[in-house]
């Protein structure tokens, strides 16, 4: 069976990059990219490749070779889904905020919306790939809501996780350790495996890309950034010990991530993991293991985000403390607001839960972030709802330039890893700061001994 057609519904940061490469790499498919956001469309259609909605190393150039030769975007969802042999389901899946397994579970509203749209509008055979991180058995749901509502036509489903991480999506998709494609153990499942197999294998070697059934499928992907969520709790928890023992938490990492068993990546301590799949996806596995009455299992994973969340409100008294227990009317620069670096995504960053702690006790915030908008920062303030819209207009403002956001503060707090954060003047920044100037180092990415010695009072995470 060789594709020809493929739509893919959710022109967010899975859809899009994934989709961008995929018809970069099968020049011979035709890849509609479709979504009920209006302006997210006309976004990816704009001929200004800076306004793509989502910001990307080197997606720019992948969008400007296949856009308007074999790539798509539009908001006909309907049309897409009728002409296309392949449908990728790539819409959001976030926490419940409401109901049964509020806060825990995934709020699959999205995707029983796309099942149900494509058994409505299908003529032909299709087959049905989940691109979205979802529980596992979901494929079940699926199944069922497309034989029972649809058109009489045939459906098979597969499920094919995506494992990029923002900020190096399009390396990660041209060269993935591996991909993953589960699907159903029959003849007609297996030959919907192979018809997509066959997409990924124009460019990733056959060796990388692994079948499974489609449970093993769904539960690894929530499985993975389990792990990877893990490890980040893990050695944030070891960040306190080295504070209070005088262990340097770089030098430890260096020094476990030696041994082959454990590996050096993803070790870096920082202020807490953010972005919008770790506490959602661990969220789901324990609401999961929760549901099958298996308590033990849900704690463990559970104490990765107890973790976290802990580190976040660390960092946050950190600065109190160290400003005299008072930092009302005070300001304090923000280095940073994305939830890592190369990403103007902010979704669940650390930055917003340490922003909103240090507003509770009235500090005035100034934030530099190379790309994040002014209003993307209200707006996920707004959010949280802690406190009134116009407070946090007040007390929060957005700096088009690092120096300016610094200038007249007592502290600056490095909440992402930006790589030009390494570069500044420093010398400069102090000069204009407040004193005594304090730099709070959330990423660990400054030289500690080199401000100290232009006079800063350091603090680093883990040292
Ligand atoms: P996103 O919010 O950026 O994009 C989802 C898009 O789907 C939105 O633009 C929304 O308008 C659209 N949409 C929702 N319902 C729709 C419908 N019925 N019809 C048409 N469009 C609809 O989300 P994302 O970050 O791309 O994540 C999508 C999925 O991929 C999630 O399940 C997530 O867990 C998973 N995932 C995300 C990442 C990541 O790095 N962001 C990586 C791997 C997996
Ligand atoms: C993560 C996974 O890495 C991807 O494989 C997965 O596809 C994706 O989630 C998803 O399912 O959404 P992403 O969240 O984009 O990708 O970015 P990561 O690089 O994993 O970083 C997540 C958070 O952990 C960031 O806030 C980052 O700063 C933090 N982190 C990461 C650390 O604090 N220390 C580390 O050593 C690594």
């Amino acid at each position: 069976m060789k594709i020809k057609n493929i739509c893919c519904i959710g022109a967010g940061y899975v859809g899009g990059p994934t989709m961008a490469v995929i018809a970069q790499k099968n020049p011979d498919i035709k890849v509609t990219v479709v979504d009920i956001n209006a302006a997210r469309i006309a976004a990816w259609n704009d001929k200004d490749l800076d306004k793509l909605p989502i910001y990307e190393p080197g997606l720019d150039k992948v969008v400007a070779e296949a856009r308007n030769r074999n790539l798509f975007f539009s908001t006909d969802v309907d049309a897409a889904i009728e002409a296309a042999d392949m449908i990728f389901i790539s819409v959001n899946t976030p926490t419940k905020t409401y109901g049964q397994g509020k806060g825990m579970a995934a709020d699959l509203k999205y995707i029983e919306l796309c099942a149900r749209q494509i058994a409505k509008v299908a003529k032909t055979d299709k087959i049905v790939v989940e691109k979205s991180t979802l529980p596992v058995r979901t494929a079940q749901a699926i199944k069922s809501i497309l034989h029972n509502t649809g058109n009489g036509v045939k459906f098979q489903i597969l499920s094919n996780p995506e494992f990029l991480a923002e900020g190096t999506a399009v390396q990660d998709l041209v060269a993935p350790d591996r991909v993953l494609i589960g699907g159903e153990q029959t003849k007609e499942g297996l030959e919907a495996i192979q018809a997509l197999v066959d997409i990924y294998a124009t460019w990733v070697p056959l060796e990388n890309i692994l079948t499974t059934n489609l449970w093993s499928s769904e539960l690894s992907k929530l499985t993975a950034n389990a792990f990877l969520a893990q490890r980040v709790s893990s050695i944030n928890a070891l960040s306190e010990l080295c504070e209070v023992t005088g262990a340097d938490v770089n030098e430890v990492a260096i020094a476990i991530g030696k041994d082959s068993r454990i590996g050096p990546k993803f070790l870096k301590a920082s202020v807490g993991f953010g972005g919008s799949c770790f506490q959602k996806d661990i969220l789901n596995l324990v609401y999961i293991a929760k549901s099958y009455g298996l308590n033990e299992v849900a704690d463990y994973w559970e104490q990765v985000i107890i973790m976290n969340d802990y580190q976040k409100r660390r960092f946050g008294s950190k600065i109190i403390q160290t400003l005299y227990n008072t930092i009302s009317g005070k300001k304090i620069a923000f280095l940073g607001w994305a939830f890592k670096k190369d990403t103007n995504d902010t979704r669940e960053s650390a930055a917003i839960y340490v922003a909103d702690q240090l507003m509770e006790e009235q500090a005035n915030i100034a934030v530099y972030d190379p790309k994040v908008t002014a209003q993307q920062m209200q707006s996920d303030l707004n959010y949280l709802n802690t406190r009134p819209e116009d407070d946090n207009e007040s007390q929060l403002t957005a700096e088009h330039d690092p120096y300016e956001a610094c200038k007249d503060a007592h502290a600056v707090a490095v909440l992402t890893e930006w790589d030009e954060f390494k570069t500044y003047n420093w010398q400069k920044i102090y000069d204009e700061m407040k004193k005594p100037a304090f730099v709070f180092d959330g990423r660990g990415i400054l030289d500690k001994s080199s401000l100290e010695t232009i006079g800063f009072q350091v603090y680093a995470i883990g040292k």
